[in-house]
């Protein structure tokens, strides 16, 4: 989709200061480091809209951004990332309480893109979030993420070992990489189909 405008819409550390309802939301969630802003930031062409870190764990807040352009006003939603090492029990909790009250009551929520990194195995985590997610009837994509990481032939293996694993939908697992742009206009098809 063409893209006109993508502005950071607010940063929220706590369910009180999520902005009110508006056009459909688009979450991103998944495993630290495994690309979300990075994705976020490829799919709307912009560099630094969201910021990225090869420092694992640093987006902790829940931001909003408002996109516009040639098809329906969105908002794309950059959760924190689960998962980094050294995590108290405590940090783990607020986590996991941010992210469901997001999750759980969000009126204009559409879909949910859970980004699974293509060199690593499916966890328990991804496998619980896509139950909790299917329980409650919240449509669900998965990207793929960082394809570029590996040669053709390991990358096909692996895709087709991952779409196995995953019980969705064929159409629902998109394979991608925010690096060379790979299946950007797959997973643009697929948001749209939601909202
Ligand atoms: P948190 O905000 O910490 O949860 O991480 P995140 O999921 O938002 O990951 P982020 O987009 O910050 O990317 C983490 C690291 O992976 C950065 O060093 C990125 O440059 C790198 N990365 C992200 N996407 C890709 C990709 O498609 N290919 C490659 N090769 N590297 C990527
Ligand atoms: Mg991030």
């Amino acid at each position: 989709m063409r893209v006109d405008r993508a502005e950071l819409l607010k940063s929220c550390a706590s369910p009180s200061d999520f902005p009110s309802p508006g056009v459909p939301e688009i979450a991103f969630l998944g495993r630290s480091n495994v690309g979300k802003s990075s994705l976020l930031n490829k799919l709307v062409r912009r560099k630094k809209l969201a910021r990225t870190s090869s420092t694992p764990g640093k987006t902790r807040l829940i931001h909003f951004f408002s996109i516009e352009g040639a098809g329906p006003d969105l908002r794309m939603v950059d959760l924190p990332g689960y998962g980094w090492a050294k995590v108290s029990r405590q940090e783990r909790n607020s986590w996991q309480k941010l992210v469901e009250s997001y999750l759980d009551r969000r009126g204009p929520l559409c879909a949910a893109i859970l980004l699974q990194d293509i060199r690593r195995e499916i966890s328990a985590d991804e496998s619980l979030l896509i139950d909790w997610l299917t329980e409650r009837g919240i449509p669900t994509l998965v990207a793929i993420t960082k394809t570029d990481k590996l040669k053709p032939m390991r990358r096909a293996k692996r895709l087709r070992e991952l779409k196995e694993q995953l019980e969705l939908p064929k159409e629902c697992v998109i394979a991608t990489s925010a690096h060379t742009g790979d299946g950007m206009a797959d997973l643009w098809r697929a948001i749209l189909k939601q909202v």
